[in-house]
């Protein structure tokens, strides 16, 4: 199936609307067709409320979610033989760098930094002999930062993921009661 014809499907699916979405949705439909094409996944970034976590879920609905802002599921991270054969799947990591480093007997760690690192490595064993492992895509949404995790996690990504940044308003809104 063409790519855009493919973006589109999934966006109707989960009840996207694109008069919402606005410019957004042009945005996203490049970056998907370009991540398929590639064999990569994406980075979406954008303010609060932009949409990032329903595009990540509408586009990759068989993928496992991690919200790094539940120190639950980042915690899980780091037993990966709890996803069991879906660990090789794609995973969406939603809102990365909003979670605190972890701790684990007084020694810091960072659960989401390491997993990006050992999706990298996966995907590089399986270029090297496709045989081996086969491995999904990673997507991550965030509005932050990720320098903290260090230059070399950034610069695995840039290989692993195309980079799209939303630029709409925030779509919850209060509502306005009729005045009785
Ligand atoms: N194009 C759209 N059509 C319909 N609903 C939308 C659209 N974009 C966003 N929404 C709705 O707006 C709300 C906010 O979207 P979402 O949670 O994806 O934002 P976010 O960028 O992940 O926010 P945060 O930074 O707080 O995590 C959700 O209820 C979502 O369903
Ligand atoms: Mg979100």
């Amino acid at each position: 199936m063409e790519s855009r014809s493919r973006f589109d499907m999934l966006m109707k699916r989960s009840a996207w609307k694109e008069e919402i979405a606005g410019s957004d949705y042009g945005l996203l439909a490049n970056a998907y067709e370009v991540a398929l094409n590639a064999d990569k996944g994406l980075i979406i970034k954008g303010g609060v409320g932009v949409g990032k976590t329903h595009f990540a879920r509408a586009l990759y609905p068989e993928a496992i979610f991690t919200d790094c802002a539940s120190r639950d599921d980042v915690a899980r991270l780091a037993s990966m033989s709890n996803f069991g054969d879906r660990r090789y799947g794609d995973m969406i990591l939603d809102d990365v760098g909003s979670e605190e480093p972890q701790n684990e007997y007084g020694i810091k760690r960072e659960n989401v930094a390491e997993h990006i690192m050992w999706r990298y490595l996966l995907m590089m064993k399986k270029k090297f002999n496709p045989n081996i492992v086969t491995i999904g895509k990673l997507i991550i949404t965030t509005n932050t930062d990720l320098s903290r995790y260090g230059e070399r996690v950034t610069s695995r990504l840039a290989e692993m993921c195309i980079p799209v940044e939303l630029t709409g308003k925030d779509k919850r809104t209060w509502t306005t009661l009729p005045k009785g």
